[in-house]
């Protein structure tokens, strides 16, 4: 979700304001997302690097995380959404945490759309954290080397238990990863807009889900083999 500090700048307005905007595109995302049948959308509210930032910028947007969930949790829930956070949570506030677990718990049940938002999260901490658990279980002995393969190692990461990324989207006009769902995204269709996060509207969110309808998704097969067993 980049942009909003350019989009603020645009606008003589401060970084934040831009962070406030940016919360109103994300309630519209996740409205189209469950209206057109996603199953699963991850959203990246703030990565590890993220931290080095002016101090006031990253104590603004935590407040503004603790306050959106105040805000939204009911409505989420109601809708039948069900939130997951994924990140090193231990570095974010108390009160955050305990907003994060509230919407962790209340939505459990519900078998909607499965959001989950990254919070102090990078793809890198993610593998290396997965990485500690299997060489802890294999020094344990519970684990061989051989045994390893993509499935346990995946079952060790933040996102286990979600299916993969179908698709990438990333406003702001760079084109990169960022160290987002390194894992994940080894074969997810990347679509970049130059569109600034806050007016990231239906319209946009359509024409990124218009591109994915419109690639033929091989995973390594021909174009042949896939058209022949729809693989
Ligand atoms: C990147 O744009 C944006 C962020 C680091 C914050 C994203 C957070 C929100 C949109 C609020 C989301 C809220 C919830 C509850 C999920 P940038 O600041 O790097 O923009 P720039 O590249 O134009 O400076």
């Amino acid at each position: 979700m980049d942009g909003n500090g350019r989009w603020a700048k645009d606008r003589n307005q401060p970084r934040h304001s831009g962070h406030r905007a940016g919360v109103i595109s994300v309630r519209q995302s996740i409205k189209t997302a469950a209206e057109r049948g996603v199953e699963c959308l991850t959203l990246f509210a703030f990565s590890s690097e993220n931290w080095s930032r002016p101090k006031e910028e990253v104590s603004g947007l935590m407040k503004l995380f603790v306050e959106a969930l105040r805000r939204e949790l009911d409505e989420l829930h109601f809708n039948d959404v069900k939130l997951k956070f994924i990140g090193n949570l231990d570095l974010l506030s108390a009160s955050l945490r305990g907003k994060i677990f509230e919407a962790e718990q209340r939505t459990e049940a519900n078998t909607g759309l499965r959001l989950t938002i990254a919070m102090a999260y990078g793809g890198r901490w993610d593998i290396v954290e997965a990485t500690k658990v299997l060489t802890r279980q294999v020094t344990e002995g519970s684990l061989q080397i051989n045994d390893i393969n993509d499935e346990i190692f995946a079952a060790e990461l933040q996102m286990a238990g979600v299916p993969y990324p179908d698709l990438l989207i990333r406003t702001g006009g760079e084109q990169r990863i960022s160290n987002f769902l390194l894992w994940g995204l080894a074969y997810a269709e990347l679509w970049f807009t130059d569109v600034l996060w806050p007016e990231f509207d239906q319209s946009v969110f359509d024409e990124a889900l218009s591109y994915y309808t419109s690639k033929q998704r091989r995973f390594g097969h021909t174009g042949d083999q896939v058209k022949a067993v729809g693989c």
